[in-house]
C-alpha cells in the first residue's frame, strides 16, 4: 500500500515526516554544511511555516537539528517564510527571512546564531531591531518576500534584493546597508521584467566565464558573468537570465532582453522550484538546491505521512560557450555507488529493448553514451517546435518510430511495460546543424489515476557532430527521476508513483525505436547505497 512508503526516497533530502517546501539559507560554515527548509512541524499539508534545519559534513548524510526559526514574534507570528544566509566579514553567518506579521504583511527579518562556537549553530536569535524591511512606499504587502544572499557593491556596502510584483511585473527590489541593520531602498530595482508576475525566491550570483570553479557572491571582475534567477509563482518554474552586474548603476543588465518568460532559460525543464544556490568555499564550487513537490494527491500525502523532497545538490557553472548554465550532481553522490552493470560497445537494433540487469531498479544511477553511426537519417527539424518541446514529446512518444530516435531508457517499468517512465532522445536535422530533443514522459509512469503524469521536454544544446555521442545520466530514487543530458546542459526532473514500486518486480531497460541500429558505446549502472538522511543514530 501507499503507506508502506515505497515512494519515499533513499538518497534525496527529506525530513522524517510532514510537509517541506523551499530550501532556505544553504551555507557552508566552519566545515559544516547547513540546509534549512520551509517546514510544517504539525502536518503533511502546507502551513505553519518554520525553518527546519539539518547539518552535514559531506552533503550526503544529514543530521536533523531542531527547527532554527519558529513563529513567535509579532513580525513572524503567521509564518517564517523563505530566505537566505550571508557570511559577514570576520565570518559571522546571518539569515535574512520573510516573516508574516500580525497583520499578515510580508516583512524581512534577521536571525543570528546564538552561539558561534556551537559547531552546528543549533540556536538562532532574532534581534530587537526586526523587521528590517517593510512593505511601504507602494510595495504590495502580500507580494514582498524571499530575500537573497547579500553581496558587496562598489562602495563596499551590502546589497540585497527581495522578490516582488509591481503591477503584474516581476521584480527584485534592491536595498543597501553598511551595517546589515539599517537598510535603505535603492532608487531602481536590481531588475524588472514586463509581465511574468511575482518573482519568488530570486537568486543573484557571479559565474566565471571559463571553468567550473564557483565564486563568492560578492565577487565581480571582467571574467565574470552574472546570473539572475527567479521562481515564477504562476507556472511554478525556475528561470534565469545571463548578463552582467553594472556596478555604477547597481542593476543587472541581461545579455539579451526576452519579453516572453516562456523563452527564458530554465535550470530544469521538469518539476523543480524555489531553488537556491550557495558558494561552497571548502571546494570552491557553487551548489544548487531545489524543492521537488509531490505529483500525487493530497489524500496520498496523508497516507505517506510526508510531502516534498529536495533535488540532489548540483554543482552549477557557465557552459564554455557562454550561452547557458550546466549542472551536475555533486561528486560526493558517487560515494554511494555500489555493485553495478557495465557494458561497452553494445548495438541497439531498431525496435531493440535491452534489460539492464544486476542493479536494484528502484534505487540506481545510470550513465549511458549513445553513438549514432548514421546522422543522415535524422528527420527534418521544424523551428516552430522550439516554442513547445513538451508537445513534441507528447505527439511522438517512445513508441512512435522515428528516424534517429526515439532511444533512451525505460525506467521503473513493470514486467509487461504497462507502467514505465520513458526518458529518451530524438535527433532532427536543421539546415546547418542537428537538433537534439530530450523527453521525460511520465504519462504511463503509473496506473494510479489520481497522479499528475505530464510529459516534459527540451532541446539539448550540443554539437553532436563534433562530440560524436549523446550522454545521459539518470538518477532513479523511488518516486523521483532526475535526468542530465549532454553532460548536464539540459536537466529534467520528474516525480513518479508506479504501482510496481509497491508490488516489487521492477525493471530497467535501454531501448531504440529509431529506424536504424545505434551503439551504446558505454553504459554504467550502479545500485545506490542509502545514506543517513535525517535519521538519528549511527
Ligand atoms: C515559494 C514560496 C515562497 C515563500 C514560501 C512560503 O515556494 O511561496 O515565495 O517564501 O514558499 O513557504
Amino acid at each position: 500500500s501507499i503507506a508502506s512508503n515505497q515512494y519515499r526516497t533513499a538518497c534525496h533530502f527529506q525530513p522524517p515526516k510532514n510537509w517541506m517546501n523551499d530550501p532556505n539559507g544553504p551555507m557552508h560554515y566552519n566545515g559544516v554544511y547547513h540546509l534549512f527548509y520551509q517546514y510544517n512541524p504539525y502536518s503533511v499539508v502546507a502551513g505553519n511555516k518554520s525553518w527546519g534545519h539539518s547539518t552535514s559534513t559531506d552533503l550526503i548524510n544529514w543530521t536533523p537539528q531542531d527547527p532554527a526559526i519558529d513563529r513567535n514574534k509579532p513580525y513572524d507570528i503567521n509564518g517564517c517564510w523563505s530566505g537566505s544566509a550571508t557570511i559577514l566579514h570576520g565570518s559571522k553567518p546571518v539569515i535574512l527571512y520573510t516573516g508574516i506579521d500580525t497583520e499578515k504583511r510580508q516583512v524581512q527579518n534577521v536571525a543570528i546564531p546564538k552561539n558561534l562556537s556551537d559547531p552546528f549553530l543549533r540556536e538562532w536569535t532574532k534581534p530587537d531591531y526586526n523587521p528590517i524591511m517593510e512593505p511601504i512606499d507602494g510595495i504590495n504587502a502580500s507580494q514582498f518576500r524571499d530575500p537573497m544572499t547579500a553581496w558587496h557593491g562598489s562602495d563596499g556596502h551590502w546589497r540585497v534584493a527581495v522578490g516582488a510584483e509591481i503591477e503584474g511585473n516581476g521584480t527584485a527590489i534592491l536595498y543597501k546597508s553598511n551595517d546589515f541593520v539599517h537598510w535603505v531602498r535603492a532608487a531602481s530595482p536590481l531588475h524588472t521584467s514586463r509581465g511574468s508576475g511575482m518573482w519568488e525566491c530570486p537568486d543573484f550570483y557571479p559565474v566565471l566565464s571559463k571553468g567550473r570553479q564557483g565564486l563568492d557572491t560578492s565577487e565581480n571582475s571582467r571574467d565574470v558573468k552574472h546570473v539572475l534567477k527567479m521562481s515564477l509563482a504562476e507556472t511554478q518554474s525556475d528561470h534565469y537570465m545571463l548578463g552582467r552586474y553594472d556596478l555604477e548603476k547597481d542593476v543587472f543588465v541581461p545579455d539579451k532582453t526576452v519579453d516572453d518568460y516562456r523563452e527564458w532559460l530554465r535550470y530544469d525543464y521538469g518539476k523543480f522550484y524555489a531553488s537556491k544556490t550557495f558558494f561552497d568555499e571548502k571546494k570552491k564550487r557553487r551548489i544548487l538546491w531545489s524543492w521537488l513537490n509531490e505529483s500525487d494527491s493530497k489524500a496520498d500525502d496523508l497516507l505517506k505521512g510526508w510531502a516534498g523532497i529536495q533535488a540532489v545538490p548540483r554543482t552549477i557553472w557557465l557552459d564554455s560557450n557562454g550561452r547557458q548554465l550546466v549542472q551536475w550532481p555533486v561528486k560526493e553522490l558517487e560515494s554511494l555507488r555500489r555493485t553495478g552493470a557495465h557494458l561497452h560497445n553494445t548495438e541497439l537494433k531498431t525496435g531493440g529493448l535491452f534489460e539492464i540487469k544486476g542493479v536494484k531498479a528502484s534505487q540506481a544511477n545510470v550513465e549511458v553514451d549513445f553513438e549514432l553511426p548514421n546522422l543522415e537519417i535524422a528527420k527534418p527539424f521544424d523551428p516552430s517546435w522550439l516554442i513547445d518541446p513538451p508537445k513534441l514529446c507528447r505527439d511522438e512518444d517512445a513508441s512512435v518510430q522515428g528516424g534517429l530516435g526515439p532511444f533512451g531508457l525505460l525506467i521503473l517499468a513493470s514486467p509487461n511495460l504497462e507502467e514505465h517512465t520513458a526518458v529518451f532522445f530524438r535527433v532532427y536535422k536543421a539546415h546547418n546543424r542537428y537538433r537534439v530533443l530530450l523527453c521525460s514522459d511520465q504519462r504511463r509512469s503509473s496506473l494510479r489515476p489520481e497522479v499528475d503524469k505530464p510529459a516534459y521536454g527540451s532541446f539539448v544544446d550540443i554539437d553532436i557532430k563534433k562530440e560524436g555521442k549523446i550522454s545521459l545520466r539518470t538518477l532513479i530514487d523511488h518516486s523521483v527521476v532526475e535526468s542530465f543530458a549532454g553532460g548536464g546542459r539540459t536537466c529534467i526532473t520528474a516525480r513518479v508513483y508506479p504501482e510496481v514500486l509497491v508490488t516489487g518486480d521492477i525493471h530497467l531497460y535501454a531501448f531504440n525505436n529509431g529506424t536504424e541500429t545505434i551503439k551504446v558505446s558505454k553504459l554504467q549502472a550502479w545500485d545506490m547505497a542509502k545514506p543517513w538522511i535525517n535519521v538519528e543514530g549511527e
